[in-house]
């Protein structure tokens, strides 16, 4: 990409899943593979953007150039978060943060007994809506994946969590969603505008986002 659009600007994306720990060998986590997130990562630092991509665990290469900050559960991705927060022009959330862990933590490997095994869950901090409450001039771009009701649920979700931009994706479509290389989905803005998009490359959609992002410099 020629066009050094983001250039001066940071922007700060979020990536693949996170894990909530159970006890020292077991975790809660979800199908994320963290395609989408370093691809806009990738796409951002080819833009000219300076790049911090705060990622849970994924067996992808970090991208070369981006300052890369490796995470495990939801509450240390929101502690990293903050760190660079404050000198973010932009943040994309495209990280699937687990939005329960394990109440208690367990020390030791838990047992198995003959009963089934109750493990209480509690809400993890909902980063994006966190970052939304203390925006400033920043833009905050995020996901929503959804089975049902997409848009009104997506629209939902932008103005809840104070986003620029939603992207909504039907996961229920072949395609789409986690593990793919191509996604479907709906651009959603705080303007009120929705471009449902074609079918395309993540790493075509990264740049489709950048597009939008860029219209509100
Ligand atoms: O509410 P929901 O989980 O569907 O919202 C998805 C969006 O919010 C994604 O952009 C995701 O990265 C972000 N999110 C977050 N922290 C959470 C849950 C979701 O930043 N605990």
């Amino acid at each position: 990409n020629p066009r050094l659009d983001f250039a001066g600007k940071t922007v700060l994306v979020t990536s693949g899943p996170t894990r909530e720990a159970i006890d020292p060998v077991r975790f809660i986590s979800n199908r994320s593979t963290g395609k989408m997130g370093h691809a806009l990562a990738r796409a951002a630092l080819a833009r000219g953007a300076k790049v911090i991509l705060v990622s849970g665990p994924t067996d992808l290469p970090v991208p070369l150039g981006v300052e890369y900050v490796p995470v495990t559960s939801a509450e240390e991705m929101y502690r990293r978060v903050r760190d660079y927060y404050r000198d973010c022009d932009v943040v994309i959330g495209a990280a699937a943060v687990a939005d329960y862990r394990p109440r208690q933590f367990s020390q030791q490997k838990l047992k198995k007994g003959d009963s089934d095994l109750v493990i209480e869950l509690t809400r993890n901090p909902d980063i994006l809506a966190e970052l939304g409450k203390d925006k400033g001039n920043r833009i905050l771009v995020g996901f929503a994946a959804e089975t049902q009701d997409l848009i009104a649920n997506a629209v939902d979700k932008m103005h809840k969590k104070n986003l620029d931009l939603l992207v909504a994706n039907d996961v229920t479509l072949e395609g789409a969603g986690f593990g793919t290389d191509t996604n479907i989905v709906t651009i959603i803005s705080r303007q009120g505008d929705t471009t449902p998009l074609p079918g395309m490359a993540k790493s075509d959609l990264a740049n489709v986002i950048l597009d939008r992002i860029s219209e509100l410099f």
